[in-house]
């Protein structure tokens, strides 16, 4: 039952994080979106609340986690969602893109992370996401930066599964293909696995008995293009 726990999603404000945001919000889960730049927070309700957070930035996510902790009386999940990408080959990539894709989708995940587990405990346990992508395990040409965070978001989440089961805090890592959102320099198409099965898959993730954990799920097209 997810009905009034308390979730923290990264990246809430639009694409996967959005979907994300709605199906808890459905299930009955008090719920603190974040986005780095609070472009897109339409709807605010008593039981979902947008928060500006940058994840790059620790002092902003300890507020955001402690803020969601007040208001809400705990954490109980982490949805470590927030990512960007720039593509470009090792001579191509500026120094600023490559800082910023590593501090968004590998710093990031461990700053929220860090900051959540003390809640976590607190409560008796709780569920971190991260989400991966298929990135993490295939590369791609242009995907240096992108490939290296996904890569290393993967091996992070493998040590903090392992950390995390001794405290009753299951860690789960999504990895999907090309979902139909605006990331990137991409645009949604009809091939791509849309936002609102990757949010599925998330909140069954959340749902499985306590004695089992779902580590990794791997999300492909069920379709070439
Ligand atoms: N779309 C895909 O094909 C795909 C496939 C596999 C995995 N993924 C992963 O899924 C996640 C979400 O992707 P998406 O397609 O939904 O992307 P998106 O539509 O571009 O949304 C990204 C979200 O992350 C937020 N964000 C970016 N940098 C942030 C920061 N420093 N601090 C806080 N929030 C930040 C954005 O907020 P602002 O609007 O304020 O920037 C936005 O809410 C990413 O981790 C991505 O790597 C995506």
């Amino acid at each position: 039952m997810l009905k009034n726990k308390v979730a923290v999603v990264t990246g809430g404000s639009r694409g996967i994080g959005k979907a994300v945001v709605e199906v808890l919000s459905d299930n009955g889960v008090k719920v603190v979106a974040c986005s780095k730049s609070g472009r897109g927070f339409v709807h605010e309700f008593p039981n979902l609340i947008f928060k500006k957070c940058d994840v790059r930035c620790y002092s902003s996510v300890t507020k955001l986690v402690d803020f969601t902790a007040d208001i809400f009386g705990g954490v109980d999940i982490l949805i470590n969602n927030a990512g960007v990408v720039h593509r470009g080959g090792v001579e191509d990539l500026t120094i600023d893109q490559w800082n910023e894709v590593i501090s968004t989708n590998l710093s990031g995940a461990f700053y929220c992370s860090k900051a959540v587990m003390p809640h976590l405990r607190v409560r008796g346990g709780g569920h971190i996401v991260n989400m991966s992508s298929r990135s993490a395990v295939v590369g791609f040409p242009g995907g240096a930066a992108y490939n290296a965070s996904k890569f290393g978001l993967n091996g992070f989440t493998e040590a903090l599964f392992l950390d995390a089961a001794p405290q009753n805090i299951k860690v789960t890592t999504i990895m999907p293909g090309r979902v139909a959102t605006d990331f990137g320099d991409e645009r949604p198409d009809s091939w791509q696995i849309s936002p609102e099965d990757v949010a599925n898959v998330v909140v069954e993730s959340l749902l499985v008995g306590a004695a089992a954990a779902i580590s990794k799920v791997e999300i492909r097209h069920s379709k070439t293009r």
